[in-house]
């Protein structure tokens, strides 16, 4: 029997790059799959791939009633919700006194407000279901936050905080709650597309001259980040991981 058969999860930004292989993986390990994301066509494609075991689901995790609206489907779905995973975020390069109020809004919105919102939703179908895993991708940029990129990091960062706090609200109602960080990521990621080819030269320049580039090395296989999430949902309830950190090698 495959380690996750009948689990219900969620994967917020699974419609492509790493929340498509993490909901491929746990396809793959039994559990059906509810993907979310803002373009309904990339949600469409990307549950072809995923076939029967996936519900594509459209969602805006930085507007609350949105969030609401898309795990209220979940509950009158499947009645209960497993698995938690906090994978959709956004980047973007700035200096500082540079950036722009939609960068901000976009980064702190999605990436911290969002999680925050998808959690809050999350644990009343958990307590449902009897317990549950919440999985948060943050990034290696926590450890070592890239200049131009302190803005992200910091709503990384954020989330790690708020992993670690909830963990003791959260067990008693037998809710994991763990952070996967990840190193740069090798295929197809659209992390960055939004990047002017002007800044990213910058930001390129920059990171070589401090050493961060060879810090960030080589790209790690989305794959091998999905196979280590689905690893933590399978460790006995008895534990738990609270922080695994993967990069290439
Ligand atoms: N790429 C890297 O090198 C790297 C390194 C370390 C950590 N990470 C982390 O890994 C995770 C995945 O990154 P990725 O490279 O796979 O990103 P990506 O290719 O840009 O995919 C992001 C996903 O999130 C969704 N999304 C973005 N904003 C959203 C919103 N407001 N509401 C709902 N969905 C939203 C996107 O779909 P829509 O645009 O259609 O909404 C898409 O499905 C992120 O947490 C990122 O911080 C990435």
């Amino acid at each position: 029997m495959n380690a996750l058969e009948g689990k219900i999860a969620l994967v917020t930004g699974g419609s492509r790059s790493l929340g498509l292989s993490i909901a491929q993986t746990l396809v793959e390990q039994g559990a059906h799959v509810i993907i979310t994301a803002r373009n309904q066509s990339a949600l469409t494609d990307a549950a072809k791939i995923l076939g029967e075991k996936c519900l594509p689901l459209q969602m805006d995790i930085r507007n609350p009633a949105s969030v609401k609206e898309g795990f209220a489907m979940v509950e009158k779905t499947f009645g209960r919700l497993d698995i938690l995973v906090n994978n959709a975020a956004v980047g973007c390069i700035h200096r500082i006194d540079e950036a722009s109020d939609a960068d901000l809004h976009a980064q702190v919105e999605t990436n911290l407000l969002g999680v925050i919102y998808a959690i809050r939703e999350a644990v009343p179908l958990m307590r449902r279901a009897g317990g549950g895993d919440i999985i948060s991708i943050s990034s290696e940029s926590v450890r070592l936050p890239f200049p131009m990129l302190s803005v992200y990091a910091a709503t990384k960062a954020a989330i790690e905080c708020l992993a670690t706090g909830l963990r003791d609200e959260l067990r008693p109602d037998k809710i994991r709650i763990a952070t996967l960080r990840c190193g740069n990521i090798a295929e197809n990621s659209g992390f960055g597309d939004n990047w002017s080819d002007e800044v990213k030269a910058a930001a390129f320049a920059l990171w070589s001259s401090t050493g961060h580039l060879a810090f960030a090395g080589q790209p790690v296989p989305q794959g091998l980040v999905a196979q280590a999430l689905a690893n933590m949902l399978c460790l006995a309830p008895s534990g738990g991981a609270d922080l695994v950190e993967i990069r290439g090698r």
